[in-house]
């Protein structure tokens, strides 16, 4: 396939508090991880790598083939690393063939529609070198140093980035190769490269499932909307 999709799953969901790595955690009879690729798979017919916490590969490579249905060619599970960014390398070395738009997903947006998944491909395609979900920001921002508040912050130039954020593929793996710090996401690290990062319109329902009232957030979407 022509699009690959990296799903990383890796974290350790400490926040969420669960006992389980997050990706694992229950949504309703289903974990996150695989609501995530429900939807994933929902998108397109494009290539999976599901990076995984090291040694829940096979637990990893269960719930992507039952997600996957009857493309199971199409996945592939590898380990993750420390950070996010060491998960998002090892998913990247796991591309195989011909590849040439990667689009990188938290697994813990799993809640998040394909429609947001063909935007950002769709501006891929069209020719930006990455794109990326985004949201306003509701809240007024302030700028402050301890208890001082030092600033204020114009909302309007601000945005909220979510995920799936896509890149061709010969930029994303350009930026990773000269990368040698940490970056809070993929576009940052591509844009630090030089190269062209573009919004799109991101989905309330692509919010992370980071902390207890996020998972009490999806159970109740979910039991809305079953698998
Ligand atoms: O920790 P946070 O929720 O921001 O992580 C975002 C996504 O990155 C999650 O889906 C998590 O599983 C993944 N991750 C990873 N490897 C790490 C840390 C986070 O795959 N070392």
């Amino acid at each position: 396939p022509r699009v690959g999709i990296i799903v990383v799953a890796a974290g350790s969901g400490t926040r969420l508090g669960a006992g389980a790595p997050k990706g694992f955690v229950g949504i309703d009879g289903h974990t996150i991880l695989r609501h995530a690729l429900a939807r994933v798979f929902a998108a397109s017919a494009a290539q999976v790598v599901v990076v995984a916490p090291s040694r829940r590969e096979g637990d990893a490579l269960s719930e992507a083939l039952e997600a996957a249905q009857d493309r199971r060619d199409l996945v592939t599970v590898v380990a993750g690393g420390e950070t996010r960014q060491a998960s998002v390398a090892a998913g990247l070395a796991a591309l195989w063939g011909d590849v040439e738009v990667v689009l990188i997903h938290d697994a813990a947006r799993a809640l998040t529609p394909p429609e947001v998944f063909e935007r950002v491909r769709d501006a891929v395609d069209s020719g930006a070198d990455g794109a990326i979900p985004v949201l306003p920001v509701v809240d007024t921002i302030k700028r402050v140093a301890g208890e001082d508040i030092v600033g204020v912050v114009d909302r309007s130039e601000l945005a909220a980035a979510q995920t799936p954020q896509g890149f061709r593929r010969d930029v994303l793996d350009a930026a990773y190769l000269r990368a040698t710090r940490d970056f809070t996401d993929d576009a940052a690290l591509v844009a630090d490269a030089g190269h062209r990062v573009v919004a799109v319109p991101g989905h309330p329902l692509a919010f992370k499932i980071t902390t207890p009232a996020d998972l009490d957030r999806a159970r109740g979407l979910v039991a809305e909307a079953p698998l």
